[in-house]
């Protein structure tokens, strides 16, 4: 059995990523940890529609990434769509599944959507569902004829949110501007 050379490496100083000035320049230039509440007055649920509501947890405006609980509250369709950016959802409760796949997602499971793909949510569960979005991009909708029917980034989610706070006299959370 061969032994294993002595690494080249062993006698230079080892990289201390935890040294004194690395603290001092993260502590100087780190950004708070963020937490929104459960309750409503943190994030309200946003009626989208008569059959559907966005609970907004954050918007991030350099690099146009928005996180949302979408709550489809009965069956329904969502309509055909595109993402220009990847997507990652958690289902949380009830069930969905794309038109386009066989798989259904339910709570605890996972979806990886990745840019340019059309695919259409629907909601066949009368309970309806609810899943976490994490987004980027935008979210385009076309319609039956194949053409751009709304195109929504972060600053569409930006407006549904603040329009229906100061409608409804709820205070904008800053916490949700990450
Ligand atoms: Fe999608």
């Amino acid at each position: 059995m061969t032994e294993l050379a002595e690494s080249p490496t062993t006698d230079r100083p080892r990289v201390d990523p935890y040294s004194a000035s690395r603290l001092a320049i993260t502590r100087e230039f780190e950004v708070p940890d963020i937490h929104i509440p459960a309750d409503e007055t943190s994030s309200p649920w946003v009626p989208w529609g008569d059959n559907a509501a966005i609970r907004h947890l954050a918007f991030d405006v350099r690099n146009n990434k928005f996180t949302n609980i979408l709550w489809v509250k009965g069956g329904g369709h969502l309509g055909v769509h595109r993402h220009s950016g990847a997507v990652r959802g958690f289902c949380l409760e009830g069930t969905w599944r794309y038109l386009e796949y066989d798989w259904v997602a339910t709570p605890g499971g996972y979806v990886h959507e990745n840019p340019g793909v059309r695919h259409t949510l629907v909601c066949d569960n009368p309970s309806g569902m609810k899943t976490l979005f994490w987004m980027e991009g935008t979210l385009e909708f076309y319609d039956d004829a194949g053409e751009l029917d709304e195109m929504m980034d972060v600053f569409w989610f930006i407006e549904h949110y603040v329009t229906y706070c100061r409608a409804n006299a709820i205070p904008v959370n800053p916490a949700l501007f990450v």
